[in-house]
């Protein structure tokens, strides 16, 4: 796969560079507007675009034990559609008998088309190091981006997507762990910060829309993050114990934050905090 190893540095470097610049610009300006800003900026240079052809070409490429590539794995709308596929997702999944969302169904096909293992680093490795980028993430990020402009339709007619989805809302408004936060705590009211970010309001279509649209390039990061990852740090802000990817309650939980995003217009790569 071609690989862009020297250019991250930098990327990164772009990146921050701006991002202290916008601070050094916006200097009193209310935490939001800094934000606003730094999105403004880059918005044209989304670093996260570079993921979109590293991506395709890995889904392109002969691979696993039985070196063929992942163009004839099935999204849900037929082996090899890709455009509008994530746009429905999370979706149930005859062959696999679950719900699952993009990251899961690319560890499967992963997995039942090229022959990887649970130990071989390509499924293991879920998101990026400093030393080697994550193949789902690469991979998500191009399946998701042939459905940006469109909106959020995740399917509702399985019965178990309908149970996924419940699943999801009562997990999401359950009070857990030792700081006996929900997700709504933080997620469920109007204009809610802590420290200086400004936290989505499930509530509220538009702002959950953007909650749900990943892969996003992280800029405090340096690097392109998935829905998995976003769940697995507010699981660890919740101090609850270590999110199993890919496990049903994690495909609940984004199940049910598409569900309250349907409608809304899916921005893939997204550019984030
Ligand atoms: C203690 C507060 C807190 C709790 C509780 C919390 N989160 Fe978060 N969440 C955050 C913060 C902080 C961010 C990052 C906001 C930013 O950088 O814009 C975030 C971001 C997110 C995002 C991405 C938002 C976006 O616009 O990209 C999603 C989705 C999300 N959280 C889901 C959840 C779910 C699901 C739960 C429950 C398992 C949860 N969060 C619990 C604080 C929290």
């Amino acid at each position: 796969m071609p690989s862009l190893p020297s250019s991250r540095p930098i990327l990164r470097v772009l990146a921050i560079g701006l991002t202290l610049a916008c601070w050094a610009v916006a200097g009193p300006v209310a935490a939001q507007d800094v934000v606003g800003d730094q999105r403004s900026m880059l918005i044209d240079i989304n670093p996260g675009e570079l993921w979109i052809q590293r991506g395709e070409a890995l889904f392109r490429e002969r691979r696993g034990l039985k070196n063929v590539s992942l163009e004839r794995c099935d999204f849900g709308l037929g082996p090899g559609v890709v455009a509008g596929a994530f746009a429905q997702m999370p979706r149930y999944f005859a062959d696999a008998r679950r719900v699952m969302d993009l990251e899961s169904r690319i560890v499967w096909c992963m997995k039942t088309l090229q022959g990887f293992a649970d130990e071989d680093e390509a499924i293991r490795l879920r998101h990026s190091t400093a030393d080697r980028e994550a193949d789902v993430v690469l991979l998500a990020t191009y399946v998701a981006t042939q459905s940006t402009g469109m909106s959020f339709q995740p399917r509702q007619d399985h019965p178990l997507e309908r149970r996924a989805r419940d699943l999801g809302e009562y997990l999401f408004h359950r009070r857990m762990g030792p700081m006996d936060f929900s997700c709504a705590t933080c997620h469920g009211h109007p204009a809610r910060r802590v420290r200086l970010q400004s936290l989505f309001n499930i509530q509220d279509r538009e702002q959950a829309a953007r909650a749900a649209s990943w892969p996003a390039y992280r800029i405090g990061q340096g690097t392109v993050r998935t829905a998995q990852h976003r769940l697995a740090d507010c699981f660890w802000q919740m101090r609850l114990p270590e999110l199993q990817w890919g496990s049903d309650l994690s495909v609940a939980f984004i199940s049910y934050w598409t569900h309250a995003a349907r409608g809304g217009v899916i921005q893939v790569p997204d550019l984030k905090r």
